[in-house]
């Protein structure tokens, strides 16, 4: 599915695309939050796009545990310490591999979305990133199970991340700063499962 090099490329490539919609994302967080999703997040993967050359050559393992080190590391707030555990456990689950296929694949986004559900305290209809990873992530396994290709699971895990992160807009949020607003959070989209949604995406137009 994919080798070390792919792997450096998509990082890079969820980069830009957080950079792309840093506006979006910091915008949809003005009204439950802080309004710093989107900056955070451009950050923490600058400072990643830093460290790819040094991580040329090397295992996934260690490529995804430097993301997360790096993003726990340069991001504040939320979602640092959260996607660093996600990338750091991600990276844990296929340590020392050069290369993952499917079965990998979703055994550390298994791995990574666990991180965030136990570092975040929180579960499903929180309204948080964990709305679009969950359901993302068992549509994926639902697809594997059916006998799909990666290309057709992985555009199933997309298509449920945005299904997800959409259905927060429907959710009283009672994790992080959303949850001080209460009521007044509803029919507004959680910055991190939109996200979380690009995430996903870029690894499914890359793969
Ligand atoms: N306990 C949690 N568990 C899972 N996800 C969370 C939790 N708290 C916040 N989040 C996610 O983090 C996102 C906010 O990230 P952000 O970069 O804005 O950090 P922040 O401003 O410190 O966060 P917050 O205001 O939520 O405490 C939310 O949209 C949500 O998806
Ligand atoms: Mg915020």
């Amino acid at each position: 599915m994919a080798d070390s090099k792919k792997v450096l490329e998509i990082i890079k490539a969820i980069g830009l695309e957080m950079e792309a919609h840093k506006g979006y994302l910091t915008e949809l967080d003005q009204p439950i939050g802080d309004s710093d999703h989107g900056i955070n997040l451009a950050r923490g993967f600058g400072a990643v796009e830093q460290k790819l050359p040094s991580l040329e050559g090397k295992d996934i393992g260690t490529i995804l545990k430097t993301v997360g080190m790096t993003l726990v590391s340069t991001v504040g707030g939320a979602s640092g310490p959260l996607y660093g555990t996600a990338y750091m456990k991600a990276g844990m689950a296929v340590a020392g591999k050069l290369e993952v296929d499917k079965a990998d694949f979703l055994t550390l986004m298994d791995a990574a979305i666990q991180g965030v559900a136990q570092r975040g305290k929180a579960e499903t209809g929180e309204a948080t990133m964990l709305d679009a990873m969950v359901p993302s992530l068992k549509a994926m396994k639902e697809a594997d199970a059916q006998g799909k290709d990666v290309k057709e699971m992985l555009a199933a895990g997309i298509e449920a991340a945005w299904a997800g992160a959409e259905s927060t807009k429907d959710m009283i949020a009672t994790k992080g700063r959303a949850s001080y607003v209460g009521e007044r959070g509803l029919g507004h989209q959680d910055p991190g499962a939109t996200s979380y949604s690009y995430m996903l995406q870029v690894i499914g137009e890359r793969i």
